[in-house]
Parts: C-alpha cells; sequence; structure tokens
C-alpha cells in the first residue's frame, strides 16, 4: 500500500527552549525567517506526502494560523506593491499538501500523541515527523524510510549515531544483523537508556515509518519513562509480532528543540540566506576575530 499520510505531533510542552515556548509553540519559532514546522512539512511533500494530520494542543493555534489564508496582509501586501513577499505568504497556504488538526488534551507523550492519528491513518502504514528535528540529505529522509517500506513492508525507524555519551536522552536500538547497507534488524528499542546500559549508540531520530498495528499497542501501552505513554515502548512491543527495521540516516540533523542546536542551526542556515548571508558571514568573521583576540588575552593574564 502506497504511503500516503504523516503525522507531526506537535502538542509537547517544549520546556527545553523556556520561557519562549511559556505561550508560542516550540514548533512556531523560526529557523532565520521559517517556522520549524514549515520545514517539516515540506519535507513530507517533497516525499510524496498527501494528507498531514498535526496534532496540537494548548497554545498552539498559530501552527494553524500560519498555514492559513490572511487576506488582510495580503490585501497590505498587493496594495503596496510587494509582490515578492505576498507570493512568499501565499505560497504557505498552497503547500500541495492537505493539512488536518487535532488536539491532544494532555501532553501525556509521543505515544499518546501518535494514538490521537488513529481514525485520521485507518488501516494505512504513515509516517511520524517530529517538529523539532530537521533532517538534510539529498533525498529526504521520510522518502529514504518510504522507499524501504515500499519492499520490505515492514516498520522502519531512523536512527543514527550519537556520542556515547548522549545516548540517555534518546530511544536506542539493540542491533542484530545488518541485513543490507544502512538496515538494520533491530532486538530491542529502547527510550532513554542509562548511558552505561545503552544497546548501541544508534539513536532514534526523528522520523519514524510505521505500519497501523501501532494502535492496537498504543492504546494498551503503560506509562515508561517520565511517567509518558512512549512511542519507542510501543515499537519494542510490535517489533515482538512483526519485522521492524532501523534505517541508519547518513545525511546532516540539526535539533532545534534544544538552545543550542537551535542557535548553531540558525547560523548554518542564515549563511545560505539569500538576503543575510553576506553580511552574517562579516559579522561572523569579525566575531570570532574578536574572541581570538579575548582568549589569547585571558590566557597572558
Ligand atoms: P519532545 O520531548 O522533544 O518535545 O517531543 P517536548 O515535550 O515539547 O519538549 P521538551 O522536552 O519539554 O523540551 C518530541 C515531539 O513530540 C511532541 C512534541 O511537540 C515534539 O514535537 N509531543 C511530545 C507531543 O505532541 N505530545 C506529547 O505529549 C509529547
Amino acid at each position: 500500500m502506497k504511503v500516503r499520510k504523516a503525522v507531526i505531533p506537535a502538542a509537547g510542552l517544549g520546556t527545553r527552549f523556556l520561557p519562549a515556548t511559556k505561550a508560542m509553540p516550540k514548533e512556531m519559532v523560526p529557523i532565520v525567517d521559517k517556522p520549524t514546522i514549515q520545514f517539516i512539512v515540506e519535507e513530507a511533500k517533497k516525499s510524496g506526502i498527501e494528507d498531514i494530520l498535526i496534532v496540537t494542543g494548548k497554545n498552539k493555534r498559530s501552527i494553524e494560523d500560519h498555514f492559513d489564508a490572511n487576506p488582510e496582509l495580503e490585501q497590505d501586501l498587493e496594495e503596496k506593491g510587494k509582490t515578492e513577499l505576498l507570493h512568499l505568504t501565499q505560497s504557505i497556504t498552497n503547500l500541495g499538501v492537505n493539512l488536518y488538526y487535532t488536539r491532544q488534551p494532555h501532553p501525556a507523550g509521543l505515544g499518546d500523541a501518535i494514538l490521537r492519528a488513529r481514525s485520521f491513518v485507518g488501516d494505512e502504514p504513515f509516517a511520524v515527523m517530529l517538529g523539532d528535528d530537521l533532517m538534510e540529505d539529498k533525498v529526504p529522509l521520510t522518502k529514504q524510510l518510504i522507499d524501504r517500506y515500499d519492499k520490505t513492508h515492514a516498520s522502519t525507524i531512523a536512527v543514527m549515531p550519537v556520542p556515547h555519551e548522549e545516548v540517555s536522552k534518546y530511544g536506542v536500538i539493540d542491533p542484530d544483523s545488518e541485513i543490507e547497507p544502512g538496515l538494520i534488524n533491530v532486538k530491542a528499542f529502547v527510550e532513554k537508556p542509562d548511558v552505561d546500559k545503552a544497546p548501541s549508540d544508534y539513536a532514534i531520530i526523528g522520523r519514524y515509518l510505521l505500519t497501523p498495528e501501532i494502535f492496537d499497542i498504543l492504546a494498551h501501552q503503560k506509562p515508561g519513562r517520565g511517567g509518558e505513554i512512549q512511542l519507542t515502548d510501543a515499537i519494542d512491543t510490535m517489533n515482538k509480532t512483526q519485522r521492524v527495521f532501523a534505517h541508519v540516516f547518513n545525511g546532516e540533523r540539526h535539533d532545534v528543540g534544544n538552545k543550542e542546536g537551535y542557535l548553531e542551526t540558525s547560523i548554518e542556515y542564515g549563511l545560505s540566506h539569500p538576503q543575510i548571508k553576506d553580511d552574517l558571514r562579516e559579522y561572523i568573521i569579525n566575531m570570532a576575530q574578536k574572541l581570538q583576540k579575548e582568549d589569547k588575552n585571558s590566557k597572558k593574564k
């Protein structure tokens, strides 16, 4: 069956980004001038996804507004002859995918957020795309997972190696054999293991291709780490009755859900943004020289 649907869970509290996320969704925090969730929707579109369900919650209305038309703004831009900005604004309403919304009443965990998508997904395979992980590669990561699914008809989870001391922040796989380059048979999926107990350094990153059987499991899933319904735990249960593979991502991942990752990503994207790249480059070079001088002086003292 063709993969046509994606779910973007965006109902989390974004506590790593407080106070910015007190009243504003973390998925709307912009990288230069584009909200992170728009990057995700664009990746879905490039991957051939037709229908997207965004799971939202309290304080998340601006996500819906962002993808909706804004007649007042558009009229103003038109009257002032700001054609380029007008087209940019309108293009967000015409991204070429159907967007649907539902709410998760309490942020009870990623697994609980995905369970909200049950009737939207029905009996089809679907992609899950997390709003705070930006992925870059020649072929979008979601498309890579779809290509795997088309061959195996099995759930496939994107992973990549992370520094060993960071494994406790992620879901981690216990790998079995590599059945073909970049496709791993998995013994177990473990949510946020202690560093000394982690079965590998392969972390689950923010893209999943799941078969609909996950919903029956999620419906009975007990709270796991942090008292939340964990998607990783449900995937581990599913792996006991049907094959679940891990797909190794070789592209670049930007974790924009934490302050440092967000700032680094903003700088990198800014350096290729047509309007600001030259000035930003000059600024960074000057700043680097200033910092180097400061470092030298502090070492002399
Ligand atoms: P995260 O754990 O990265 O997001 O979940 P968070 O909970 O918002 O952030 P912190 O850790 O408090 O800073 C990954 C994705 O899953 C969504 C989040 O919105 C995020 O995009 N999520 C998480 C939900 O939709 N519902 C939840 O109950 C938990």
